[in-house]
């Protein structure tokens, strides 16, 4: 039999109308992988007695369990799946069912190792990790899709089956294949996008380097070490990666529906900067959009980022519908250069951290610790130290906290005023290729202005640049290098209706092809901004230059990156002081009616940004959630006819909030000032 894909349509397949909310578990979910598969059968009892003791309700299983489930090609031994299954039936615990389509068995990728993934050299990645296949090969597509079947078949409409989680983490690993079948299905999917060979050629402006293209077998993935892929090949290629994997997503949830009416996921890694795929036009797709988020130990603002990414999940869920947290750690993981444990109290603010942002729930990799294994050091809710440990007393806790906050699913976090725009096609466009800068990170913008508004507690959607804007007052464009005409235009439209638009440095200057904007910098913003750059100036390491301006609330030095900046209609609120262009606009404002559009032609200090958002602030009348000390988060989830104000104080001495109503965690009625305790929560019904 020839094996064959279908090709990769050229534009993501229009998402499902927004699917019915999923109630995975009576409350919130709480849980984690479990892999039984690992560990004889009578430490099975003890897990399912101990995960009720903790308050587990759903477990994510068999996400690594292809080859112990078919052992040879055709051949299948589902006993300890069966009674896996049946056992957490039977206690009560609802069932994740991965496809375990990421860890393809060993027999298989010894019979087809083509089926593996090609790195940019040339190098095919060999065996023993995971995820170690081609998106676009047909082989594996073959013997996954066969297998996912054979799942569904057996377990389908079995009732523990609430969810299906689709392989793991889907492009960790294999994002990008660079192999001979991937190089026809990206021509294929470029035919599609573009029409014909003289569009793509127009397109990506290959008369540079005389790089034109004849034939289709002329083009190639970007391959090789050295050099620097064309711009619009680079991310022609990124975008069909994305939608490769997708279709390959898709696939597996088409099956999936035709023997079950389970709701499908499939757990993104949503973060700041550029994701390894396009996570915004793969959340559709999802009855319930899932996170995996790690805190990354030597991150002093772990919780910012934790809350960065939060507010991402919900700006890409629609609707800011719930989602959920579908792996995070109870202490260090292995993958990072010195795993360090969480601090007492990390567990239970990281994981309500989450849920205040819109989670519907807390899960973890891993339930039990595995004593073998590439991952035996990960932590894990049940410890190698067993339930003598401080993890397990937090983890109890944790769970008993989830019960008490069961009312809370099914709530939306309340919509924010503010917005930062966070695109990957953009992200990859800055952090690649030959560019002016080549140190520049996309994440350090969009984390920077985050943070700010994260101190304020002034809630804010990160939301992609597909979307709808109309809600906001302040929208944030940091480093928006790529641009399409129809976001550029969403954009646009805020100061003209009223609202403030504030876009950073290298936003809007290639269209969607990554072709640059001519007539002054920013080509696809500078008519709303009224103001214009004829020159990038990068500084070298260790260079400074001064800015000095009202709205900053004192001088301050940038690093990095500057620009020579005209004003045309807006006026400068903050001028160069030294270099070059000393007395030359640095950030610029032009009143547009009621609205504003400011422009910042350098990556700003910490300080600076405070300055400027507390004017943005003013100027949009942006209120905190809820008066507090600093270092206490709050943001606030709303029903029909309730509210629910979290706080989260991640300072090590008891701090006070301005609130009143009834904590679900203690209890007690509360307010109107309230004491956070060093480290603690407290959730407030209104
Ligand atoms: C990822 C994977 C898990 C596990 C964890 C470890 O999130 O999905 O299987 O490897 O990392 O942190």
């Amino acid at each position: 039999m020839e094996d064959r894909l279908d090709a990769v349509p050229a534009r993501v397949p229009a998402p499902p109308e927004a699917p019915p909310p999923v109630r995975l578990a009576d409350g919130l979910a709480y849980g984690g992988d479990y892999n039984p598969e690992q560990w004889p059968r009578e430490v099975w009892d003890e897990d399912v007695a101990l995960m009720r003791e903790a308050g587990v309700n759903l477990v994510t299983l068999g996400v690594f369990a292809w080859g112990t489930v078919e052992t040879a090609d055709g051949v299948r031994d589902w006993s300890w799946m069966d009674d896996a299954i049946e056992l957490l039936h039977g206690s009560g615990i609802g069932v994740d069912l991965a496809t375990p389509t990421a860890a393809p068995p060993q027999w298989l990728l010894t019979a087809h190792p083509e089926i593996a993934p090609v790195l940019a050299d040339g190098y095919r990645e060999p065996a023993g990790g995971r995820n170690a296949w081609c998106p676009a090969s047909p082989v594996y597509r073959r013997f996954a899709l066969r297998h996912v079947e054979a799942l569904a078949e057996r377990y389908g409409r079995h009732p523990a089956v609430r969810l299906w989680h689709v392989g793991n983490e889907l492009g960790g690993g294999n994002a990008r294949c660079h192999c001979e079948r991937s190089a026809e299905a990206f021509r294929e999917w470029l035919e599609r996008r573009h029409g014909s060979l003289d569009a793509v050629n127009a397109a990506w402006g290959t008369a540079q380097w005389g790089h034109r293209y004849d034939r289709w077998e002329e083009v190639m993935p970007p391959r090789g070490r050295h050099g620097a892929p064309n711009p619009g090949l680079f991310l022609d290629y990124e975008r069909y990666s994305s939608d490769a994997l997708l279709a390959h997503y898709l696939a597996e949830k088409e099956v999936l529906g035709r023997h079950s009416d389970a709701p499908v996921t499939t757990n993104l890694m949503v973060g700041a900067g550029a994701q390894v795929v396009d996570y915004a036009s793969w959340a559709p797709h999802t009855a319930v959009a899932a996170n995996d988020h790690y805190t990354s130990v030597d991150d002093p603002l772990r919780e910012q980022d934790l809350a960065f990414s939060g507010d991402r999940m919900r700006g890409m869920s629609g609707d800011r519908r719930p989602w959920l947290l579908m792996e995070s750690s109870t202490g260090g993981p292995s993958w990072q250069q010195r795993n360090r444990a969480k601090d007492p109290g990390e567990i239970v603010r990281h994981s309500l951290g989450h849920v205040a942002r819109g989670s519907d729930g807390a899960m973890f990799f891993q339930w039990r610790a595995s004593t073998a294994g590439a991952e035996q050091f990960h932590s894990a809710m049940l410890p190698h130290s067993g339930t003598r440990s401080r993890v397990w007393r937090e983890v109890v806790e944790l769970g008993r906290h989830l019960h008490a906050l069961a009312e809370v699913r099914g709530t939306t976090v309340e919509q924010a005023r503010a917005a930062i725009v966070a695109d990957d096609v953009a992200g990859w466009a800055l952090q690649h290729g030959l560019k002016p800068h080549r140190g520049l990170r996309y994440g350090r913008e969009l984390r920077e202005w985050h943070r700010a508004l994260w101190e304020r507690r002034i809630l804010c959607d990160v939301v992609p640049s597909t979307a709808d804007l109309d809600e906001y007052d302040l929208v944030i464009v940091p480093t928006m290098l790529v641009v399409d005409e129809a976001a550029a235009e969403r954009l646009r439209a805020v100061p003209e209706r009223g609202g403030t638009l504030l876009v950073t440095y290298l936003s809007g200057v290639c269209d969607v092809n990554g072709q640059v904007i001519t007539g002054g910098f920013p080509g696809a913003f500078r008519d709303v901004l009224g103001a214009w750059t004829d020159e990038f100036y990068p500084l070298q390491q260790g260079e400074r230059v001064r800015i000095d301006g009202d709205v900053l609330g004192g001088p301050v030095a940038v690093e990095d990156w500057t620009e020579r900046v005209h004003l045309e209609g807006a006026e400068a609120t903050v001028r160069y002081e030294s270099s070059s262009l000393g007395g030359g606009p640095a950030v610029t404002r032009r009143a547009v009616g009621d609205g504003a559009a400011w422009y910042v032609s350098a990556p700003l200090p910490s300080d600076a940004v405070d300055g400027l958002v507390r004017r943005l602030a003013e100027e949009t009348g942006l209120e905190p959630t809820a008066e507090t000390d600093p270092g206490i988060e709050a943001v606030r989830r709303v029903g029909d006819d309730r509210s629910y104000l979290f706080l989260l104080n991640h300072a090590g001495t008891d701090r006070k909030a301005e609130a009143e109503g009834h904590d679900l965690l203690t209890g007690e009625r509360v307010g109107p000032t309230v004491t956070v305790p060093a480290g603690g929560v407290r959730v407030l019904r209104e």
